[in-house]
């Protein structure tokens, strides 16, 4: 009970943090430069006679921009993020992120998935400086440096409402507040682009919005480019500037919808009856989509 209390207080702190902010994040003001392009794309597990995870796949994202990935179960949206990050290399295709091409896994990029995965032994502000010892140029500066990270550290805790709790270990917090630092985990290198699976899936309805609330915040204030994939269709339309639908495996983009609510977005938004229209639109693609399932096997 105290947990969720304090989570809802720092909510509304996080609130208001949107509201000073004064970075303008309007579609006129974002350069129309594509961050992340995806060319016909070919991926099967196994070989040539095992999986066709995706096929033909193409979307590209804008620099700064916040796109949201549905689609039905199993249709690829994980082997997109692994394909993105240089964790999986395609058969056929190109992925280029930033104007280079994806050849082995990427440091510019930020990841969180929907388990926090935080390591138990760590305190919570030490686990999220752990990519600070791997990511150059920050592995080669920590030693000399680590007061100004250890501040960075800290301000990232501020930030997503965890203030004063980076001496605790994660099992002394919630799973909202593991989710937090799990963010802050991502986004302590500066990335230029943050991928999310997922991320909010194992967590109550209550608590998902207002994590909600807190990725809005950051990505407002921090200008990073976002790929969030989720089964959550409010989720996709509340957080995105666009909505990619993926038909059943194999994935390839079906449905691409632009979402043109303006920032930052009030959460009774997700009330109104415009928001629900296109609620609407996107699962009945994805009730398509999923009709087109191939029998498992
Ligand atoms: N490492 C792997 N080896 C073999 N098949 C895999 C592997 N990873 C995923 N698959 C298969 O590829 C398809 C797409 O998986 P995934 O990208 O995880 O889907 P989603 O995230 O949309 O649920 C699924 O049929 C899955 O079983
Ligand atoms: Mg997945």
């Amino acid at each position: 009970m105290t947990l969720l209390h304090t989570e809802s207080s720092l909510y509304q702190s996080n609130d208001a943090t949107a509201k000073l902010a004064s970075v303008d994040l309007s579609r006129a003001g974002q350069a129309a430069t594509d961050f992340v392009e995806i060319s016909d794309v070919t991926l099967s597990y196994g070989g040539d006679e095992g999986v066709t995870a995706v096929e033909d796949l193409t979307m590209s994202v804008r620099k700064g921009e916040f796109a949201a990935v549905v689609g039905p179960s199993g249709c690829g949206k994980s082997t997109l993020m692994k394909l993105t990050t240089g964790l999986v290399i395609p058969q056929t295709g190109r992925i280029a992120v930033d104007g280079t091409a994806v050849k082995g896994p990427l440091d510019i990029v930020g990841m969180a998935f929907q388990n926090p995965s935080l390591l138990p032994w760590r305190r919570t502000l030490d686990n999220i400086m752990l990519p600070l010892e791997i990511v150059s140029p920050h592995a080669q500066r920590l030693r000399k440096h680590k007061a100004e990270y250890v501040a960075r550290a800290e301000a990232m805790l501020d930030l997503v409402g965890l203030g004063g709790f980076g001496s605790k270990y994660p099992w002394q917090l919630s799973g909202g507040m593991q989710q937090r630092a799990n963010l802050c985990r991502a986004l302590i290198h500066e990335p230029g682009l943050l991928m999310l699976d997922e991320p909010f899936g194992a967590l109550d309805a209550f608590t998902r919005e207002e994590l909600w609330g807190v990725i809005r915040d950051l990505h407002q204030r921090k200008k990073f480019t976002v790929v969030l994939v989720t089964h959550d269709l409010r989720e996709a339309v509340y957080l995105a500037d666009r909505v990619f639908v993926m038909s059943a495996r194999p994935g390839r983009v079906v449905l691409e919808r632009e979402i043109g609510f303006e920032r930052p977005r009030p959460i009774d938004l997700t009330y109104t009856s415009e928001f629900n229209d296109i609620v609407h639109e996107l699962r009945e693609k994805i009730a398509e989509a999923r009709a087109d399932t191939p029998p498992i096997g």
